[in-house]
């Protein structure tokens, strides 16, 4: 459990968004069962955060993240043995489906007529490359109940279950990994200073100021999961600052490993930064036109460093 006064994080945020308590339970019982069986969980955040400039939203800052990292992570992990629990911004990628997600559904359909006079629907599997094998995971996983998939919309949302899911992990203690892939914002308005309605373009031009949003693996590390294995991902446009600024961030929160990425190049390379070493992880072009794909590689390296994580506790 969270030590008091940890929700100080969350004061300046909206509460907790409807769904969350029914959320907060799916994963405690999600966390318990997968436990209780000897399966390591990992929380996988994925997509970006909107960030409300009106109480009675009508604008919001965004970012860029598609959720295609944290949706083809989810799938590794899940190849690996993990169960997953998937929080992810809503209508982002999501795991299996977002090879598809650039179809308009209806294309990929035709209707075939039926003995009865009727219409039956069939796919055109040609429209959906490697359908069989994606389709044969998805129920596999589906059938073993090994991915829970929760969503949000605002930082705020993001916040409040992100605190839920650490609580629900934290009793599987070394066993559980945070890998917390999505693009969350550093800004926000605090909800005490929001204007409730649209803000007017006939008063001119805008001016706002936004706050700092506090760095939630502050109390993530040290006190909604303290003996979890915990990633987080460094994201910059400068690859001359990549790297210090992961060493930065390992020395200020002192967790397990930062996945260090620039934007351009995130499809094909990482670093994997610990306290001891760096690893590039890369994605060579016969690779890529073999479908190979980056997250497989970080997923196996971070599945034994946990692993010798757990072995070390
Ligand atoms: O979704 P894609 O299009 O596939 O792109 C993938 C990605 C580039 C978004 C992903 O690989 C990535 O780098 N995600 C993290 C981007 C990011 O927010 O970096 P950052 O340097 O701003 O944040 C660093 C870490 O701090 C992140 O792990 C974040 O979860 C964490 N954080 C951020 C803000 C905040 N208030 N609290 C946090 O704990």
């Amino acid at each position: 459990m969270a030590k008091p006064g940890t929700t100080g994080y969350l004061q300046d945020f909206p509460p907790p968004p409807a769904g969350a308590a029914q959320s907060a339970k799916l994963m405690r019982e999600f966390a318990a069962r997968h436990g209780a069986e000897g399966r390591r969980v990992v929380l996988v955040t994925s997509g970006g955060t909107k960030v409300p400039l009106e109480s009675r939203t009508v604008r919001f800052l965004d970012n860029f993240s598609s959720g295609w990292r944290g949706a083809a992570s989810a799938e590794h992990f899940l190849e690996a043995g993990y169960a997953v629990l998937f929080l992810h911004r809503h209508r982002s990628m999501s795991p299996y489906s977002r090879r598809y997600a650039t179809l308009d559904w209806l294309d990929t359909l035709r209707l075939v007529p039926a003995e009865d006079f009727t219409s039956r629907v069939e796919a055109e599997q040609c429209l959906l490359p490697g359908i069989v094998p994606v389709l044969e995971q998805y129920q596999r996983v589906r059938e073993q109940g090994t991915l829970l998939t929760v969503d949000f919309g605002t930082l705020s949302d993001y916040l409040h279950l992100l605190r839920a899911a650490a609580e629900a992990l934290s009793p599987l203690g070394s066993s559980a990994m945070f890998y917390l892939a999505a693009a969350v914002s550093d800004f926000y308005i605090p909800a005490s200073e929001m204007p409730e309605h649209k803000i007017e373009s006939s008063s001119g031009p805008l001016q706002i100021t936004m706050k700092m949003v506090p760095k939630m693996l502050s109390p993530l590390v040290k006190d909604w999961a303290p003996n979890a294995f915990v990633i987080s991902f460094k994201l910059e446009t400068d690859a001359t600052i990549l790297v210090p600024r992961a060493r930065k961030a390992l020395e200020t929160y002192r967790h397990q490993v930062v996945v260090a990425n620039v934007l351009d190049t995130r499809r094909s390379s990482v670093v994997m930064v610990t306290r001891d070493c760096e690893t590039c992880l890369s994605i060579s072009e016969a690779e890529a036109e073999a479908g190979v794909e980056i997250e497989e590689k970080i997923v196996k390296d971070l599945k034994f460093r946990h692993t010798n994580f757990i072995e070390q506790q």
